[in-house]
């Protein structure tokens, strides 16, 4: 077993079933992996220093883009949807209408704020967003490796390709599912794009984007990285698919959602800001650190 998977920080209901299916990837070979990963909570991190890091959406929420009224408004929600998202005594059935009508007033709110294309980086480089200790190994070693990683998030396109644009690991393997903004001719937020992606619908996102899915049909061993539940259907559009390892981070509310986590993602993992355990096992499926047992 990978060292990194006996740190106190690892859960798994099923350690020999977590080391076969990262024996059949060896197996296979790296040019057969392809990593699926949600962006917000799960790329960067949830707090820093005792503080909360800020989402896609908080990032904006914080910024000069925003008047004061409509920083409160979208507080308010925030404050309202969030421990609902959280909520594990609530089913996705009763908890997706809700993500529904918390995703449409947001954005109803930002588009009523005339957002201006040419200032979001500037609105990025000034918020406090964080990738997880040992980004720079990930998206480096998947670009030398070739293997594709596919950002499949709820939050919003180009505040996230942003973020990885300035942390510089925006490589041309990277592709990204997510929710763009529309601006006008002058530069402008006038809507948003397409269908609305929020946390329950990332399994129609995949559906929908087979074009993609089939342009990697050799690659049948998928890496998921998730922080909600809802990140579990992510690559439901991937065809044919051999393996599937599902790594979890467990960021908030750990003992109500620790079971349900461990029912469904392969690893759990509780508190950890970084991204030591992905790294490790990438290191591992490229050959470039053997398993120690
Ligand atoms: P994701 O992690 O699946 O990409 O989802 C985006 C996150 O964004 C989700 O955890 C909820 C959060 N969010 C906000 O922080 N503010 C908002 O206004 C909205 C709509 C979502
Ligand atoms: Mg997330």
């Amino acid at each position: 077993m990978l060292a990194e998977l006996s740190n106190p920080s690892v859960c798994m209901r099923d350690p020999q079933r977590v080391q076969d299916i990262l024996q059949s990837m060896v197996k296979a070979g790296s040019n057969t992996v392809q990593v699926i990963s949600d962006f917000d909570m799960t790329l960067t991190r949830f707090a820093h220093n005792g503080k909360r890091c800020p989402t896609c959406h908080n990032i904006l929420d914080d910024s000069k883009l925003i008047s004061s009224d409509c920083r409160q408004k979208l507080k308010e929600l925030l404050n309202k949807y969030y421990p609902i998202e959280i909520d594990s005594s609530r089913s996705v059935e009763e908890k997706l209408p809700l993500m529904v009508e918390w995703w449409t007033k947001a954005h109803e709110i930002l588009v009523e704020q005339k957002i201006r294309k040419d200032l979001l980086a500037s609105v990025v480089q000034e918020s406090d967003a964080m990738l997880r200790e040992g980004y720079q190994l990930l998206f480096d070693h998947l670009h030398e490796h070739s293997i594709p990683l596919l950002i499949f998030s709820a939050g919003i396109g180009d505040i996230l390709e942003e973020v990885i644009r300035q942390a510089g690991v925006f490589h041309p393997n990277v592709k990204v599912f997510s929710n763009y903004m529309d601006f006008d001719e002058s530069g402008v937020l006038k809507a948003f794009k397409g269908e609305l992606i929020h946390i329950y619908n990332k399994r129609e996102g995949a559906l929908l984007n087979t074009g993609h899915f089939q342009e990697l049909r050799t690659r049948p061993n998928v890496l998921l990285l998730g922080d909600s539940l809802g990140d579990l259907t992510m690559a439901d559009g991937v065809q044919d698919m051999e393996n599937i390892l599902k790594i979890g981070f467990l960021n908030d509310k750990v003992e109500e959602r620790k079971q349900s986590y461990l029912d469904s993602y392969d690893i759990v993992l509780v508190k950890d800001e970084t991204l030591e355990v992905p790294n490790a096992i990438l290191l591992y499926l490229t050959g470039n650190k053997g398993a120690e047992n």
